[in-house]
């Protein structure tokens, strides 16, 4: 089946407006093959979760018009796209964004030949997408990177349609037993000194933080430190 086309917003942001540091282009500057490698590594050891869990969260919550909110260098997405395709579920539009050009260009590159997919730098903190403009929006492994999670959010409720929903999961203050929450520990203090990861979150804050920014009844389902959800823009009803 196939969906209609959706336009990138006309309002693309120049990397040079994108306010990225020296540390930001370094931390992402990585080989393709090492930054897969460290993801599943982090997904392993740091969020306690499996990559097919993650895989399936994502796939079956995507909508005709969907917003892929940091998209990286596509690998996820890819896979993801790949079992919507085995599970014979529609094609969907989607617009994706990174803030990190040299991650963008490795998704431009992956993606080149979707036409369904469309591509562009821009801030979380800041997108360049009119109001209730998407079904639905994922972010994936990438809230706890975010250096301005609060203003993400709001701009995360601000696109979605009335109705639309957001899919995402955070990376959880480690919990667990010895030496599980001190591997985890060891990993993030590394992420945030090479400036992947912005923090991790206590589960009640990241929360709270969504439901702050507007949005309503929460899914969540909680594996090891690593906090996945869906959660709704609801249709005012006064
Ligand atoms: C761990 S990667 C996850 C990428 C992809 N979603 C995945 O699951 O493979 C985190 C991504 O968040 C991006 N990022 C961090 N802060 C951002 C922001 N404020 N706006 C847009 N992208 C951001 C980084 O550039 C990086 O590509």
């Amino acid at each position: 089946m196939k969906a209609p086309k959706i336009k990138p917003s006309s309002s693309a942001v120049e990397p040079s407006q994108i306010k990225t540091s020296p540390k930001i282009d370094e931390a992402y500057s990585s080989e393709p093959w090492w930054y897969d490698a460290r993801g599943f590594l982090i997904l392993t050891l740091a969020y306690n979760d499996t990559l097919p869990h993650q895989i399936r969260h994502f796939a079956k919550n995507m909508r005709t018009q969907h917003l892929e909110v940091a998209v990286g260098s596509g690998t996820f997405l890819e896979v993801v796209l790949k079992y919507r395709r085995w599970k014979k579920w529609p094609v969907i539009n989607i617009i994706g964004f990174d803030y990190a050009p040299s991650m963008l260009q490795g998704a431009t590159h992956r993606f080149r030949k979707n036409k369904n997919i469309q591509l562009q730098l821009a801030d979380a903190a800041n997108m360049p997408f009119k109001d209730n403009q998407f079904d639905s929006l994922s972010c994936a492994n990438a809230i706890h990177s975010f250096p301005e999670l609060e203003k993400s959010l709001r701009e995360c409720f601000r696109v979605l349609k009335p109705g639309g929903i957001f899919v995402g999961n955070c990376l959880i203050t480690p919990r667990g037993i010895w030496p599980l929450n001190w591997i985890a520990k060891k990993i993030n203090s590394w992420g945030q000194r090479k400036g992947i990861l912005h923090r991790a979150y206590d589960l009640t804050e990241i929360k709270d933080l969504l439901m702050k920014a507007g949005f309503k009844n929460l899914e969540e389902d909680l594996r090891g430190n690593c906090l996945s959800f869906v959660v709704t823009k609801n249709i005012k009803t006064t």
